[in-house]
């Protein structure tokens, strides 16, 4: 039978005082998916786990707007164009588990890569003009491969609401464009990044940095945002020993991608 509001409500009460259901098998997932009455509001939050405050901010704002919050973890081979960068992603399930768990998220989904590519990556969503600029011009295939996963994250979830941090501000913009091309009912809900008293955007990334480095990469929104141009504020990166993949304003935007130790780290503001 399928949970009334109200018995999703208490649910949800009764979880976050408990454990949160995971799932790691999707076709239990989709069954339980099948028991919600239409009327029972879901929020989405697909990341790739080693969460942080952001997003801890992302859970919070759909636990506050829905009756119902997912989280998925999954760390996606198919957006990374450079191997090592994966193996190196930070993997940290207990800490995950402890957060979303203290957030009061309900459902927790982990799927393996066999369970989401049953076709092995045969068939992908690509976008072909704004997913080859910016991160997408150097990591050749990494907005196929976000663009594909999110799609299939959704079709499995079929939430009201889905949200992503702006720190990931071209990821964000692709994701909405790509839910309204395909008219899926699906709120895409920006947030705004979150960042460290230094004014450092919070990543997954930034934990494998050394203690100099995590002070240095603050110097990355201090140039963005107090430089006229961009080529001003790549010099001063360049300065400060930062690898600048890329430094441009698109729209009303400044993009930065820029290496530190090794450690890929990317931002943008609001350009007046
Ligand atoms: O932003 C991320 O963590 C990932 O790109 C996402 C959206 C979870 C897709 O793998």
């Amino acid at each position: 039978m399928s949970p009334t509001l109200a018995q999703v409500n208490f649910r949800k009460k009764s979880i976050h005082m408990s454990k949160v259901q995971v799932f790691d098998s999707m076709t239990e997932f989709l069954s339980f998916r099948q028991t919600f009455s239409p009327d029972v509001e879901i929020g989405f939050v697909p990341t790739m786990g080693a969460l942080h405050q952001g997003h801890v901010s992302l859970l919070n704002r759909s636990i506050d707007e829905n009756d119902f919050t997912v989280l998925s973890i999954f760390v996606n081979p198919t957006q990374f164009n450079d191997p090592t960068d994966f193996t190196k992603y930070p993997k940290t399930w207990d800490a995950d588990m402890v957060l979303a768990t203290a957030a009061g998220v309900n459902a927790i989904i982990a799927p393996t890569y066999n369970q989401l590519y049953p076709d092995n990556y045969r068939y992908k969503i690509i976008e072909g003009e704004f997913s080859k600029k910016l991160c997408g011009a150097e990591r050749i295939g990494h907005f196929d491969g976000v663009l594909t996963v999110v799609m299939k994250l959704l079709q499995i979830v079929r939430p009201h609401k889905a949200y992503f941090g702006e720190k990931d501000y071209q990821q964000f913009k692709l994701i909405h464009d790509m839910v309204q091309s395909f008219f899926m009912p699906i709120q895409v809900v920006p947030c705004p990044t979150l960042r460290e008293a230094s004014g450092l955007a919070m990543s997954s990334r930034n934990t494998r940095l050394s203690a100099e480095g995590l002070k240095k990469a603050a110097l990355i929104y201090q140039f963005i945002s107090e430089e006229k141009t961009t080529v001003q504020a790549a010099q001063k990166l360049t300065d400060h020993g930062f690898q600048v993949e890329y430094l441009q304003d698109e729209g009303d935007r400044r993009f930065v991608a820029a290496f530190l130790e090794g450690v890929r780290l990317i931002d943008n503001v609001t350009i007046k």
